[in-house]
This record gives structure tokens, sequence and C-alpha cells, in this order.
């Protein structure tokens, strides 16, 4: 090897060594730049008698020629590497299955809240809500439970060591009843006046409260009162509209229902409503749906109106109840875990 061939051969391996583009810039300097050593060898020639010039000018071009191919060739590798790492660096797996958004959706309680309110709006019925944190007048006092009545144990709630702006005494509702009386007092202060009156027909569903916790029962729990007041409303109405409620929720005629004799404090004659299943995994049980009733006169009274001329019936639905029956949950207290397991289930 000449000294042009050691000297190509150094740069090709100083360049190889090269490990980043500034380095291999900096290996350049070293031969090809102003003070490199082709370029020195250059500058030497001058010093050579004619005849040499030539033949040792071609030479050192040649290797020149090497040198710089080298490089290019480095220059073109380094760069290559650098886009394979971009490249691996922010690698798509085209094959992984997509990361879905979760999606909601509706509690079973709210789809058999929306499906009760659509058959009683199919009948007519306006939906109300109201306020949880009632007064004792609205929950207990209105509703024919004469203060420190023994019947207002029936629906034992949480009681709030709080009086409103009036000086009631505040509780958590133990039952969706105060909104028959909040319902029909704003009705009958929208109609006063008018003769006859329209009637009162509504379904107030909602969350109620009472001190009660097992696997049929949660200390907080849903409701759904209805109410249908007119000139001429009885029980033989509810029986015709609970019958054909159920009928429609349940999408069966397959059933029995029975009226068994209850008491309510505010209505007389009450009931309790059974229903049984003539098939399916349940066929033949009488469960409980409902209590209801034909509305005491008091009760009227409290609403603002005469119980000579406005009369009717009232009911109160557990849609919680409703809701384990038609989808066959066991366990009351699954629908409040908030498992979510459990709960996708229904969507
Ligand atoms: N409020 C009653 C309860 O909580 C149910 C009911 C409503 C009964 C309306 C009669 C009329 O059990």
């Amino acid at each position: 090897m000449n000294d042009l061939e050691q000297l190509a051969a150094a740069a090709r391996a100083d360049f190889e060594a090269a490990p980043t583009p500034a380095e291999l810039e900096n290996a350049k300097a070293r031969y090809l730049g102003k003070a490199g050593r082709v370029t020195e060898l250059l500058k030497a020639l001058g010093a050579l008698p004619v005849e040499q010039k030539k033949t040792r000018g071609a030479e050192i071009n040649q290797a020149k020629a090497g040198i710089e191919a080298a490089l290019q060739a480095r220059r073109d590798a380094l760069a290559a590497a650098e886009l394979q790492r971009q490249l691996q660096a922010e690698a798509l797996d085209v094959t992984l299955p997509g990361r879905r958004r979760g999606t909601g959706g509706l509690h079973p309680v709210s789809r058999t809240i929306e499906r009760i309110e659509a058959i009683f709006g199919s009948m007519g019925f306006d939906v109300a809500e109201g306020p949880e944190i009632e007064t004792d007048w609205m929950s207990f006092t209105a509703l024919n439970n004469p203060e420190n009545h023994p019947a207002r144990s029936m629906q034992d709630t949480f009681y709030v060591d709080m009086k409103d702006g009036e000086g009631r005494w505040l509780n958590l509702r133990p039952h969706t009843s105060p909104m028959q009386v909040r319902y029909a007092r704003a009705h009958a202060a929208k109609y006063a006046g008018v003769d006859p009156m329209p009637e009162i027909r509504v379904i107030a569903p909602g969350r109620t409260y009472r001190v009660d916790s097992d696997a049929t029962h949660s200390p907080m729990f849903h409701q759904c009162e209805g109410l249908w007041i007119g000139e001429n409303v009885s029980f033989k109405d509810l029986k015709v509209v609970f019958i054909d409620f159920v009928r429609q929720f349940f999408e069966t005629d397959d059933f029995d229902v029975r009226f068994r004799p209850s008491f309510f404090p505010f209505t007389e004659p009450s009931a309790e409503i059974d229903i049984a299943f003539r098939s399916g995994p349940l066929a033949g049980r009488w469960l409980e749906v409902a209590g209801s009733g034909q509305v005491h006169p008091n009760v009227v009274r409290a609403y603002g109106l005469d119980p000579e001329h406005h009369i009717g019936f009232a009911f109160g639905i557990g849609p919680d109840r409703l809701a384990m029956l038609r989808y066959g949950i066991d366990d009351l207290r699954l629908m409040f875990d908030g498992d979510l397991r459990f709960l996708s289930q229904f969507n």
C-alpha cells in the first residue's frame, strides 16, 4: 500500500468510526479541511519537479475522490440509521385492536323509571319531580298522619335536625306521597275558579329514604307516586289503570293481580297490589309491587280541594322491585353498589 492508499484507508476507518453526523464532519475536516491531510498533500505538490507534479497530482485527486465517496457513504448511512431510529420510536402497530372510549349507559332503575313514565304518559299522566329533603308537614301531616301518631313509623325516615324558613322540621322523604300534595296544590291554585277543574293525573318518580337495610331493602330506594283525581274517579279506575300498566310493563297478559286490603293513613280503603306470573321462573309467587288506595278526604282537603267534589286514587310503585323482576336481579343492593361489571350488562 502506498502512502495515498494508506491515507484513504485511514479516512474510511475514521469515517466508519464516527457515531454521529457531527463527529463525521470533524473527521472530514481532518482530511479534507483547510489544514486537512489531503489539502496538505496538494499544497506540497508545488515543491515537486514538473514531470512528477502531473502524476502525483492525479494520484492525490483520485485518493481524494475515494475519500469524498467514503464520506458521502457514511453520511448516507448515518442519515438512514437516524430515520430508522425515528420510525421505530414512533412505530404504529396497525394490527393492535383500537382503544375505544368507554360508553355510558342508563342504570337499570333509570331505564325502569323511563319505562314507567312512557306507559303512564301514554295514559295521559303528567310527570313531576319534587324535593328529596321534605318538610315534616308534607311527608306526614298533610297525608293524614297526625303528629306523634304511631303510623308514622311505617315510613321511618331520616330526620334532619333542622327546620325550613317557616320553622317546619325537615326529613329525607320516606315516600313520594308528598308529591301528591305538592302537585295537587299547584294544580288547584293554577285552576282556581275554573269549573269544572281539569282532572289531576300525575306520576312522580324519585329517590326516597328509610331506616332499612337488607337484601330487599336499601336506606335509599325509589318510588313512583301516581295520582288521579277527578269528579268521579274510583277504585275501579285504579284497577283498570294498574292492570293495564302491568300488562304493558311486563309485555304479557299471563299474570294475576290481587288487591290485598291494607292500611295507609292517606287512603281509605287501602290495598297492596300484588301480581303473580302464571309462567316463567317466578310463576305462582305473589309479588308486592305497589301500595294504593282511594285518597282520604283529609288529604284531599290538604290538596286545597273539596272532597265532596274531588275524589280519586293514589298509588306508590317500587321501581327498584319492578327492575329486579324485569331483569331477574335477586339482591337489591347490587343495584346501588355502582359495580360496572353489574351495571354494564344492561346497556
Ligand atoms: N306511600 C306509600 C308507601 O310508601 C305507598 C302508597 C302511595 C300507598 C299512595 C297508597 C297511596 O308505602
